[in-house]
């Protein structure tokens, strides 16, 4: 059988495996997909090692998007744009296949939930592996975004890896709260790992409004702390990241199997199981 994984740290948490378990079933591919817990320095000799023995395909989740991408012998346009690598795929020349299908999937999930448009000004909380990610396919939608993390350095390397492109900025955490009054943002995005640990990004509630859209990456069987955090401070439409969860993976998955498989009725099922 096509043996497949989820590289990541931590990994109890991830939903891939069950995620890619539907896709199997509703499109008859035989596939063994598992998650593999990575030690934060042994990425390449896990990564390897799977390979060898007889892997064909991986997702790669928090924090080993960037490592990943330095790896791969080709890339796919959108992987090669945004710097961050999610999805690997072995090709018959052994080459390793790089691309990356958060943005695609986070923005297709965005549009199923109309939570943007074209003009969508955007707060992006975050400078890790899947801020990184989302960035090209959200500013080549139309879109505008600010970008603030708790450490300002890493914000600082993700523009300059943009720099060429218009429509993107960055504040530091102390900016936004001394002027939050100044800015009205449509969509706010939390792509940072703080929900993980039961933690919020340090952002002022002052920006969070009714009509304001906030969307965590996370998912959880109840709301994240950031989505129960902007409920608190008024916000109406919130979501987790379930569905850019299974929109990512059905890329991934037509990539390893040339089939996309029907994700509506997967994440209603989903939201159903939960
Ligand atoms: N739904 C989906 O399909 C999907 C896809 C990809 C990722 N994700 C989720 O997105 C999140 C980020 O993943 P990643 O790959 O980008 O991880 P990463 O590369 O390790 O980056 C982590 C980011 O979170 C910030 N951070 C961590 N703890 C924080 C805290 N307590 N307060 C404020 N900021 C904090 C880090 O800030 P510093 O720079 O200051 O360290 C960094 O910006 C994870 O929760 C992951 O599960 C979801």
């Amino acid at each position: 059988m096509k043996m497949f994984a989820v590289f990541g740290n931590p990994i109890k948490h991830s939903k891939s495996p069950i995620i890619h378990q539907l896709f199997a079933q509703q499109t008859g591919v035989l596939q063994n997909y598992r998650k593999i817990y990575v030690p934060i320095n042994n990425f390449y000799k896990k990564f390897f090692y799977f390979f060898k023995n007889g892997g064909i395909g991986a997702n790669i989740t928090i924090p080993f998007k960037k490592r990943a991408y330095k790896l791969c012998d080709i890339l796919t346009k959108r992987a090669k744009y945004s710097g961050v690598v999610n999805t690997i795929k072995i090709l018959n020349s052994k080459k390793i296949l790089g691309d990356n299908t958060d943005g695609v999937g986070l923005l297709k999930d965005l549009q199923n939930l109309k939570f943007i448009n074209t003009k969508s000004n955007i707060l992006l909380i975050g400078a890790g592996g899947a801020a990184q990610g989302i960035i090209y396919p959200l500013i080549k939608f139309g879109c505008n975004i600010t970008i603030i993390n708790r450490t300002y350095q890493n914000t600082k390397k993700i523009i300059k890896f943009f720099k060429n492109i218009k429509n993107i900025n960055s504040l530091k955490e102390e900016d936004l709260f001394s002027i939050s009054n100044k800015f009205k943002y449509n969509l706010i995005i939390n792509a940072t790992s703080s929900s993980i640990k039961g933690n919020i990004p340090n952002i002022p509630s002052s920006i969070i409004k009714p009509d304001v859209f906030c969307y965590d990456l996370f998912y959880n069987f109840n709301n994240t702390p950031f989505l129960k955090w902007c409920i608190i401070h008024g916000a109406k439409r919130i979501s987790d990241g379930i569905g850019m969860l299974i929109e990512q993976a059905a890329y991934s998955f037509y990539l390893w199997h040339g089939i996309m498989p029907n994700t509506k009725i997967i994440i209603k099922k989903y939201k159903k199981y939960n």
